[in-house]
């Protein structure tokens, strides 16, 4: 049955390959939200995929509107939102998070998220280097923010359906 829908935006974050979005779409339809996928909206907006915005504005114009449409998703109507991995790396989006949604990092093992992310080739961040140590440099910088978030869910190897279950009784 579904359960009282939240009135509050979920935001998950988390390093790419987490399953933000296998999660967030799964986790929307049980809390009767919409699901929102943030690289997509930044690919809509920008009439471009995301390793073409990379390789044709460069990672500083990504970003710019990548924090664009954050704001706009995070001021809008209660949503789950799956973000890119490096959307937390702002100061103003981490400030408008905090205030407009509950944040829920997902975390899984640096190997799992290798094995995930080498099935594809759509993140410029990796390409051409070697999945586990680019996610590790990446880890790195990016745990101690991703551990400000309100619930923390630890996603197993392709037990995505507990993960949702994890992180609505943790809501
Ligand atoms: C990025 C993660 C990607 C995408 C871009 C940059 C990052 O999103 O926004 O390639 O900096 O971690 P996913 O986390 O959805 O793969």
């Amino acid at each position: 049955a579904p359960l009282r829908p939240e009135r509050r935006t979920i935001a998950l974050i988390g390093l790419m390959g987490v399953g933000k979005s296998t999660v967030g779409r799964r986790l929307a339809g049980r809390l009767n939200l919409p699901f929102v996928d943030g690289d997509a909206e930044i690919e809509a907006a920008a009439g471009m995929s995301i390793p073409e915005i990379f390789a044709q504005l460069g990672e500083p114009e990504f970003r710019a509107g990548e924090a664009r449409v954050m704001k706009r998703l995070l001021e809008g109507p209660p949503i789950v939102l799956a973000t890119g991995g490096g959307a937390v790396l702002n100061p103003d989006t981490r400030t408008l998070m905090k205030r407009r949604a509950i944040s829920v990092w997902l975390r899984a093992e640096l190997p799992v998220i290798a094995e995930r992310v080498s099935r594809r080739d759509t993140r410029p961040l990796l390409r051409g280097r070697d999945p586990l140590e680019a996610l590790s440099t990446l880890a790195e910088a990016r745990y101690p923010i991703y551990a400000e978030a309100d619930v923390v869910v630890d996603v197993g190897e392709g037990a995505h359906g507990q993960a949702v279950a994890a992180v609505i009784s943790a809501l």
